[in-house]
């Protein structure tokens, strides 16, 4: 059985890494949406709250399962006996840093973990996490970047 690992800040869940979990959901028979507990990066929803809402929209996905992580994503691959980590690919900006992770955790993983990358659905590229929390902060409109579930978390949490 082929298993990936989706990790991510997912702060919050967009409908760009919605896209991605579909994805990956037909080209592996299981995927694990892994939410990183970061605690050096002051998130804006906390890790329970970030699981919730990622299994909130990935209901109806059968073989996509949501967990959280911390520490090394290498050790965490390594505990759930997976090689494969997925990643989005939106655009040029995002090579770099993916590029020095993938090689990073092929190295220091001994040449197991693999990195998958998916290149974003075009009408999602432009899409990223921080825009969302920055437009949400103004009570901007954010339907189309996040389910309606997401939506209504971010105004309360910005008091709306
Ligand atoms: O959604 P993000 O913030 O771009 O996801 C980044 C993430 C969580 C995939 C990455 O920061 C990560 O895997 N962190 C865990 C620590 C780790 O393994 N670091 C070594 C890889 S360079």
């Amino acid at each position: 059985m082929s298993t990936a690992i989706y990790p991510g800040s997912f702060d919050p869940v967009t409908y760009g890494h919605i896209d991605i979990i579909k994805r990956a959901s037909t080209i592996f028979d299981k995927v694990i949406v892994a939410v990183l507990d970061n605690p050096r990066k002051k998130a804006l929803f906390l890790v329970p709250e970030r699981v919730k809402m990622l299994e909130e929209v990935t209901k109806d996905i059968p073989n996509v399962e949501i967990d959280s992580f911390s520490g090394l994503l290498i050790d965490y691959a390594r505990s759930k006996d997976v090689n494969i980590a997925v990643r989005g690919l939106r655009a040029m900006t995002d090579f770099d840093y993916e590029l020095h992770m993938a090689q990073t955790n092929f190295l220091i993983s001994g040449g197991k973990l693999e990195t998958v990358f998916l290149t974003t659905d075009l009408a999602y590229s432009y899409l990223c996490s921080s825009t969302v929390r920055e437009i949400a902060s103004f009570n901007g409109d954010v339907s189309q970047s996040v389910p309606e579930s997401v939506a209504k978390l971010l105004k309360s949490k910005y008091g709306y």
